[in-house]
């Protein structure tokens, strides 16, 4: 069997419900269910014994450690983190404790269960950890995109801590021989996304009638993945990844924030036209811009595709349709998750 953390939230839930799908091979998930955790994304897996959910935290290394003895799994795949980079401006605190102490505490919990382990189990265990590109800081417009060989220049409290964490990851392959992969992918949208993020905030928002929020001119760039792309490159590196090699995901898709908006737009327009027969572009409003605002990240997926075979099956258009789909078919998922403290941070970062 596997241990996956955060697999309650966007990207894991996705990799958890994939797995599943696709392999009879059992899977631990272990998840503190913070506000971004949501176990009804996992609903589908209601008493199936391939899935075994523990309420937990990364840092608690003593559990972790009973968990790992227990079920002697062959491979921990770590998702669990504080995701949103506006979050890690308003409150810090929590991105170091989970991306950085959290991440120590689990690589020496799983440290202590490989050590111990017969040879051949050892030789064959993998430690992945799931990154993100922002670690390598920001492009100007003419830049060739991010290879794994770009230095380090996180910009945000949350970039830092996630590079922080790859630093960690990497030490323990370096000084302990720990087998680690690492894979550092660009912006992920699609289902089961927490509406605190561009796309699926931007979907819900249009749909309520309210505003749509650019940040600044809307002309930062990002580089956009469908997550069961993503999902499919860390099974590709799960499997034929070398330890100790870090892998690039990305979906050769960079587009300025205005035109994904735009883009949304138009596809509601034909699948759900506003009453009064207006479009949806104008809800758009301009906002004050994020503070540190990355201006572009591109990644440069080339040592993924070429050593490992790995290419995403959707292109943007195909997996924003899917999306915008997704949620007008979700409404109940949408409910829960948009309740309680959901709205308490709306209205503290957009205002009235
Ligand atoms: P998310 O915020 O949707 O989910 C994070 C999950 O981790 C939640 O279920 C949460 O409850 C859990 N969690 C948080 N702190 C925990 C802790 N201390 N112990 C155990 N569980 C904890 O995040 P996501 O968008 O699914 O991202 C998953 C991973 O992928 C993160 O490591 C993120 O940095 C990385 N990543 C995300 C993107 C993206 O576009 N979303 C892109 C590249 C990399
Ligand atoms: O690049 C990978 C990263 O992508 C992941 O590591 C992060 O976990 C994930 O949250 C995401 O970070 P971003 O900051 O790029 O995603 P977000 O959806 O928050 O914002 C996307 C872009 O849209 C960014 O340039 C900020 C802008 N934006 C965002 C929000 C929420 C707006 O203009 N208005 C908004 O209301």
């Amino acid at each position: 069997m596997i241990l996956v953390t955060g697999g309650a939230g966007f990207i894991g839930g996705n990799f958890v419900l994939d797995w599943l799908a696709q392999s009879d091979e059992p899977v631990i998930n272990l998840d503190k269910l913070t506000y971004a955790g949501n176990l009804d994304t996992l609903n589908s897996l209601d008493g199936d014994a391939r899935h075994i959910f523990v309420r937990a935290d990364i840092g608690d290394r003593e559990l972790i450690t009973k968990l790992l003895a227990e079920h002697q799994p062959r491979a921990v795949i770590n998702f669990a983190a504080e995701s949103h980079v506006d979050r890690s401006i308003s409150g810090p605190g929590e991105f170091i404790q989970t991306n950085v102490v959290g991440t120590f505490n689990l690589l020496e919990a799983v440290r202590g269960y490989w050590s111990v382990l017969p040879a051949e189990q050892k030789d064959a265990f993998r430690f992945l950890h799931v990154s993100t590109d922002e670690v390598y800081g920001s492009l100007e417009l003419n830049d060739p995109a991010f290879r794994e060989d770009n230095n380090y220049e996180p910009n945000s409290p949350y970039s830092a801590s996630k590079a922080a964490s790859d630093h960690l990851v990497r030490a323990w392959h370096h000084t302990y021989g720990l087998p680690v992969l690492t894979t550092n992918c660009s912006n992920n949208y699609g289902p089961y996304h927490f509406p605190e993020k561009l796309i699926p905030l931007v979907i819900l928002n249009a749909l309520a009638g309210k505003p749509l929020p650019i940040y600044g001119d809307g002309m930062q760039i990002r580089d956009w993945l469908y997550v069961k792309d993503h999902c499919s490159a860390i099974r590709r590196v799960l499997e034929a990844g070398k330890p100790g090699e870090t892998y690039n995901v990305g979906g050769w898709n960079e587009k300025p924030n205005i035109d994904v908006v735009k883009t949304i737009c138009a596809i509601l327009d034909q699948l759900k036209p506003r009453a009064d027969g207006k479009p949806y572009v104008e809800q758009i409003t301009y906002v004050t811009d994020r503070p540190g605002h990355d201006r572009r990240y591109a990644i440069d997926a080339t040592k993924l595709e070429r050593e490992l075979g790995w290419k995403p099956a959707e292109t943007f258009e195909t997996g924003i349709r899917k999306t915008v789909q997704w949620y007008l078919d979700s409404q109940d998922w949408v409910q829960n998750v948009t309740s309680g403290s959901y709205r308490e941070w709306v209205s503290k970062q957009y205002g009235a």
